[in-house]
């Protein structure tokens, strides 16, 4: 069928298939954001979507349920590959690890910086607590969440996230940005699965039930 939404400001029409999921439909135009972190099970939150501004898994969205509707994914945040203020301190509090995460984590934290003006803890657990992250551990989430916070009233805000020591050195004891944060924040293509080709070769190992075998 076709659908007509507006995807990140900008008017889309397309067809999808019947039974096609939003972040299939997402991700064959280009939208690489949406990760699939559980197969479509609903409960790792990689592949999350704003859908009229609310947070929602689109592994679990059909197609025509946005028809009509508004869709923001995270490739929206940097403006002309501008990092927000919001990747920026993802990336400097060091949560952008594998980045697997990053993008529905950044989508959970800029819906309700947009919402909530003073941040309580809970508010924050609250608004990130659909979204696994396998590798960062969660308390540096509350840091980056505040830093963002902060420098999105004052742009030029640095804030501490890490302990630095050793003054005399330049780079041994210092926070350093990791070097394809920006990309992994951004939600470009990073992973294999945003590699693969339309009629790729699958290869498919039979292995021996047989230990030595
Ligand atoms: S892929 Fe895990 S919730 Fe959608
Ligand atoms: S899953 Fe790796 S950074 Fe969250």
């Amino acid at each position: 069928m076709r659908i007509t939404f507006t995807l990140n400001g900008k008017s889309r029409t397309l067809e999808a298939g019947p039974g096609e999921k939003v972040r299939d439909v997402l991700r064959r135009e280009g939208i690489f954001s949406v990760r699939n972190g559980c197969d479509g099970q609903g409960s790792c939150g990689s592949c999350a979507i704003l859908l009229d501004r609310k947070l929602v898994n689109s592994c679990l969205l059909l197609a025509p349920q946005i028809d009509g509707h508004e869709v923001y994914t995270v490739d929206s945040l940097a403006k002309n590959r501008e990092l927000s203020a919001l990747q920026s301190a993802f990336i400097d509090a060091g949560i952008v690890q594998c980045g697997y995460c990053t993008p529905a984590m950044l989508l959970a934290a800029h819906e309700l910086l947009a919402r909530v003006e003073e941040l309580s803890r809970e508010q924050v657990q609250d608004a990130l607590s659909g979204i696994f992250c396998r590798c960062t551990g969660y308390e540096q989430v509350f840091k980056a969440v505040e830093l963002a916070r902060q420098r999105m009233g004052d742009p030029a805000f640095k804030g501490a996230v890490a302990p630095e020591f050793r003054g005399d050195l330049r780079l041994i004891g210092k926070a350093q940005r990791k070097v394809d944060g920006p990309r992994l924040a951004r939600g470009e293509r990073a992973f294999v699965e945003d590699m693969v080709q339309p009629g790729h070769c699958h290869l498919k190992m039979l292995r021996s039930p047989h230990a030595h075998a």
